[in-house]
């Protein structure tokens, strides 16, 4: 796995992606978060493999109907956009895998975060894991040695988690995720509280949505943790990072320094995107993003 891997054997790769992304981000900002999430929740359940592009068919079950994934993951359309232009300009060579890498990392970029050199040469897997799906991917009631210990099984420090959390300066999230901190936590700003409540009552409308930087839902920027210490986090497991625990301190330093939280996610996501890679023999290119070969 290398930075050129495909320099050889398709360079234009890393132009069709930031294209295909940009026009996507043009349509519906948004997009960017989405496809920020796709890459985490791929690289948590198995590794980063494309195994949560793979459909659902009456002999195979996927992980697209996990809990944390359906009516909730978004983007497939775009990686198939992506997918097809590459085919076109580089058959039988790019990895689904390696797609959504770079899609994650121009979407952060385009939306105003920081870049970063993608590792390349994933292949996609054969296989995917309803039951991981569903186990291995943090909730939003989550405590911070829940957090912690969720992303050490996946070879990620406290600090990794606490850095890659700040995704959420980016997207938006359906009310029956945050209604619990909304009505019942502690440790949260009373008119940020009262604010949400609007939108998402105490019954019915759990889908309705609420971006989870109250600030600017769709800048990549270190408001996030602004955001945590001011008590808007909008999940429980996101003030978790700033509640009196070990990670208070950086969470404070991101919150007045946008640089060094900068960098300090692109060097977590390369090591997000690291986690169980298949290479070399292992796994395959698939020809289509939902099937394997
Ligand atoms: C630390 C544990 C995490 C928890 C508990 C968590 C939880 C959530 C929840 C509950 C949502 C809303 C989903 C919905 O409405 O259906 C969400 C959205 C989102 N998450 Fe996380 N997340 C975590 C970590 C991450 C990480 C590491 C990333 C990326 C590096 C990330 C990126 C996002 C993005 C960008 C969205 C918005 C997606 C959109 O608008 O389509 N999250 N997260």
């Amino acid at each position: 796995m290398n930075q050129k891997f495909y320099q050889k054997t398709c360079p234009n790769l890393q132009t069709i992606v930031r294209s295909v992304v940009s026009e996507a981000l043009a349509t519906e900002a948004r997009m960017g978060a989405s496809l920020l999430r796709l890459f985490f929740h791929d690289c948590f359940v198995q590794g980063c493999d494309a195994s949560i592009l793979l459909d659902d068919t009456p002999t195979f079950t996927g992980e697209k109907t996990a809990l944390p994934n359906i009516n909730s993951v978004r983007g497939y359309e775009v990686i198939d956009a992506i997918k097809s232009q590459v085919e076109a300009s580089c058959p039988r060579t790019v990895s689904c895998a390696d797609i959504v890498a770079l899609a994650a990392r121009d979407s952060v970029n385009l939306l105003g975060g920081p870049t970063w050199n993608v590792v390349l040469g994933r292949k996609d897997a054969q296989t995917a894991s309803l039951s991981l799906a569903n186990s291995d991917l943090p909730g939003p009631g989550s405590s911070l040695s829940t957090l912690i210990s969720m992303f050490a099984a996946k070879g990620l420090s406290p600090q990794d988690m606490a850095v890659l959390s700040g995704a959420h300066t980016i997207g938006q999230s359906r009310c029956f995720l945050f209604r619990d901190r909304i009505y019942n936590d502690i440790n949260i700003n009373a008119s940020f509280a009262a604010l949400r409540q609007q939108t998402c009552p105490l019954s019915g409308g759990d889908s309705n949505l609420a971006p989870i930087d109250v600030q600017s839902p769709v800048t990549f920027d270190n408001s996030f943790y602004v955001n945590l210490v001011n008590k808007q986090g909008l999940f429980h497991s996101d003030q978790e990072l700033f509640n009196g625990g070990s990670l208070d301190s950086l969470v404070a330093q991101f919150s007045k320094d946008q640089a060094a939280f900068f960098s300090a996610f692109a060097k977590s996501m390369v090591r997000l995107g690291a986690i169980n890679t298949l290479t070399g023999k292992n796994g395959e290119i698939r020809l289509n993003c939902r099937t394997i070969n």
